[in-house]
């Protein structure tokens, strides 16, 4: 396990909206050096960057057309590599986003596989062996190449599967995982990682970790056996890499190798009772929403096991957002985020913040932009300050790659920082609190003191902290029972000293008291 990676808190950056210095409309490498001090500043000590490489950006550069190359919209390989070096020096680890399950139909692997002459990548993508024969169960395309074959879709049309094989076979033109052309397949990813581990990056964020072996078992081993692969290279030749899949199973992808896994609105989790409850009928009752009188335990229900099961293996990774998710904004307003970052930040595991979320930045309905669709709305320009274009870029506005929040109160990095209890200042004061408790931390424990069904405040113990939350609009109570006060060590606490807290709370005797949108955060002293 990379040791920074015990008190990482990442930033993941969108690199088209972040921050543009060449007036073209678009972000670029050059802007994310620019806000590296803003970045430490707010705390963060890593970032995870969207794909940065060369791509007809149909999936906003989830089709990689070349994966060693820099796409020019955002500059050169040497920019990138200066970004590293100068991430470094302030403190900063930097993850690219690696896409293994598929290319862009552009990159030149797939020109050749498409070619009815045998050649070195006629079995990197999956085919089968006659126009007329699809793929049950999968997209694909036919009648497109001069080869005489159909391909799989890995996700949108642009994006052909690349080939790791099947473990259940059902056809003759499915290779099996070990096959020679799947080895290869792997060995040119771990190639590509290498490329990028030898330049002075610091891992990756991998996309659709779990897609690469098509009818794999339940547990996707066949699948896990290319990522152990891949992190036994990572442990002999680059073993301060870091590893964060796009699987959400940590069960799975912990086992698998990764070093944390995100925890995301997929359906039935956990985590969207929290902020994004969009599937109960009659309504929103997420947890963080002031009067969704939400539930705690369909939270706990979902994460506990997960936690449980894989706290020996790696991290769960809890995100404010990402590129793929609406906004939190949309349903929670500045006091709410104020309270759902506290969580996201004291909870066990690896946090990721979304650029804008911590100044609460908005999710706006526009059309779609490079195969975004509703996720474009989450994917706007950063708004740093109250000049032209938020000071995102120089460009005439109707240039810009997408608009920006054209409200008045539009929030921006320059107005927060000037108001002490902003969101963006309040998101500080919890990320610096992460800092300075390693009980806060990545391997802290955590344990449940009051949970009740629907009911307020909900309280846990990290080590010798005992934290308390009360997202909703009204007063709510716990009674403290024994437990809360057992040490890590065994020892009985005999002393609770506030050493954080949002809102106002009061401790008399076994009883906790916090007030609407209140959080505090004890020391636990024998
Ligand atoms: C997941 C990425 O987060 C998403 O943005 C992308 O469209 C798909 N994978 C396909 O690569």
């Amino acid at each position: 396990m990379p040791n920074w990676l015990k008190d990482a808190v990442f930033y993941e950056i969108y690199p088209q909206s972040f921050k543009d210095t060449n007036c073209d409309g678009i972000g670029d490498i050059n802007g994310i050096i620019e806000k590296l001090d803003y970045v430490r500043d707010l705390g963060c000590n890593a970032l995870w960057i969207n794909p940065l490489f060369d791509s007809p950006f149909k999936d906003a550069g989830y089709d990689v057309r070349d994966y060693k190359k820099v796409a020019p919209r955002y500059g050169t390989n040497a920019d990138l590599y200066r970004l590293f070096g100068e991430a470094h020096k302030k403190g900063i680890h930097v993850l690219l986003d690696l896409v293994p399950g598929h290319t862009s139909e552009e990159h030149p692997w797939f020109l050749e596989s498409k070619k009815a002459e045998k050649n070195e990548y006629t079995d990197r993508y999956i085919w089968t062996n006659c126009w007329f024969y699809g793929i049950s169960g999968h997209p694909y395309i036919g009648g497109e190449a001069e080869r005489d074959g159909c391909y799989m879709l890995n996700f949108f049309k642009c994006q052909p599967a690349l080939n790791y094989g099947f473990l259940n076979r059902t056809a003759d033109w499915q290779s099996a995982p070990d096959a020679p052309e799947c080895i290869a397949t792997r060995e040119a990813l771990k190639d590509i990682m290498r490329f990028w581990l030898d330049h002075g990056c610091d891992g990756f964020r991998v996309d659709m970790a779990d897609s690469l072996v098509k009818e794999d078992d339940e547990n996707k081993s066949a699948t896990g056996a290319i990522w152990k692969n891949i992190r036994e290279m990572l442990d002999k030749d680059y073993p301060e890499a870091a590893i964060v899949s796009e699987w959400c199973n940590p069960q799975q992808a912990l086992k698998s190798g990764f070093h944390a896994d995100f925890y995301l609105d997929h359906h039935g989790n956990g985590y969207n009772t929290l902020l994004r409850d969009n599937e109960t009928p009659g309504g929103d009752h997420s947890f963080l929403k002031k009067d969704g009188n939400g539930d705690i335990m369909r939270f706990l229900i979902d994460y506990l096991p997960k936690y449980d099961g894989t706290k020996d293996d790696g991290y769960i990774s809890f995100i404010t957002c990402n590129h793929d998710t609406p906004r939190a904004r949309l349903t929670l307003g500045y006091d709410e985020l104020k309270i759902a970052w506290a969580l996201f930040l004291t909870l066990p595991g690896v946090p990721f913040i979304y650029y804008g979320d911590e100044i609460g930045m908005r999710y706006l309905d526009i059309p779609t932009k490079e195969g975004g669709y509703t996720r474009t709305g989450t994917r706007t320009p950063m708004q740093w300050d109250n000049s032209r274009n938020h000071g995102f870029s120089d460009a005439s506005s109707e240039i810009l790659y997408l608009p920006q929040d054209p409200a008045e109160d539009a929030p921006t990095v320059e107005d927060q920082e000037k108001d002490p209890s902003s969101l963006l200042n309040v998101t500080k004061e919890l990320i610096a609190l992460r800092h300075k408790y390693t009980d806060l931390q990545a391997d802290g424990s955590f344990d449940v003191i009051y949970a009740e069904k629907k009911q307020f405040p909900f309280v846990y113990r990290r080590g010798n902290l005992l934290l308390a939350i009360n997202p909703s609009e009204n007063k709510a109570s716990a009674a403290l029972t024994e437990e809360a006060y057992i040490l890590p060590n065994d020892q009985k606490a005999t002393k609770l000293t506030p050493v954080y807290s949002i809102g106002e709370f009061k401790q008399e005797a076994n009883t906790l008291t916090l007030k609407g949108q209140s959080f505090v955060v004890f020391s636990l002293e024998a």
